[in-house]
């Protein structure tokens, strides 16, 4: 199975419009020419139209870290799809357990943010995962399997093929406590059995699944290497350009 390997960082609320422009030019310093690796980075939309300067030309993609799913209108603090566009996005992280947990994202509004954002163009990239709680009472895939359901509702694979998955178990963000490698596969596998029951065997091996949750350089390796694990989705080692290299590139 060849799928790419594919490298995100998710800057959340962090970075300055200066400290953006320093960090997304080390980033393209450090592998703005890798090219057997697909690489993003996802900053705060105030400082989306700068990197795009930045990246523009590199192989380095530009994705913002939400969207509305609305076309335009009276939706105070929202953004759409068109305005991202606008400034050369070209994906969108959609449901992630932030937004779950903190600012009241559901499986129906990641279900229409994906459905908007294909219709523009934009490439998804659909977070699912269960907290620890979910985990330790043995729901993992319960919850799972409802995210992964929810997120692609009444959608045709066609447009499910232009979505990236990212398994993010909330235990493991932000908290230095990375899944083990097995579980990561065994979570990624299973997530590959839903799609292959919603759609097919085809959508389900193509489909390339990112993995997130305190992935760093001395982790990626060994994560990457997984059969069913196709990248990452990195947060705080995200922030450093070497930390990021380190995982896009791993020693
Ligand atoms: P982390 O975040 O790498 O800081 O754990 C990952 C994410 O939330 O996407």
């Amino acid at each position: 199975m060849s799928r790419r390997t594919f490298i995100a960082g998710n800057w959340k609320m962090n970075t300055t419009i200066d400290e953006a422009v320093d960090l997304a030019k080390g980033v393209v310093a450090a592998v703005g020419s890798v090219t057997d690796v697909d690489v993003a980075v996802c900053p705060p939309y105030t400082n989306l139209s700068a990197v795009a300067e930045i990246v523009k030309d590199t192989n380095v993609k530009l994705g913002a870290q939400d969207v509305h799913w609305e076309e335009k209108g009276a939706y105070t603090g929202k953004i759409s799809c068109a305005m991202l566009k606008a400034l050369g996005v070209e994906l969108v992280i959609v449901g992630h357990s932030e937004q779950r947990t903190y600012f009241g994202e559901t499986d129906e509004t990641v279900n229409k943010k994906v459905a908007a954002a294909i219709a523009a163009g934009l490439g998804p990239i659909v977070c699912v995962g269960e907290t620890l709680d979910e985990r330790n009472g043995g729901n993992m895939e319960t919850v799972v399997e409802r995210q992964v359901r929810g997120a692609f509702a009444g959608m045709a694979a066609a447009d499910v093929f232009k979505c990236v998955v990212a398994y993010e178990p909330v235990w493991a963000i932000g908290t230095g406590v990375n899944a083990t490698a097995q579980q990561a596969n065994d979570a990624h596998i299973f997530i590959r059995k839903i799609l292959a029951d919603m759609y097919d065997d085809d959508l389900a091996q193509t489909i390339v699944i990112q993995y997130g949750g305190s992935m760093k350089p001395a982790n990626a390796k060994e994560l990457l290497g997984q059969s069913d694990v196709d990248g990452g989705l990195i947060g705080g080692a995200s922030l450093k350009a070497a930390d990021f290299a380190g995982i896009v590139t791993p020693a």
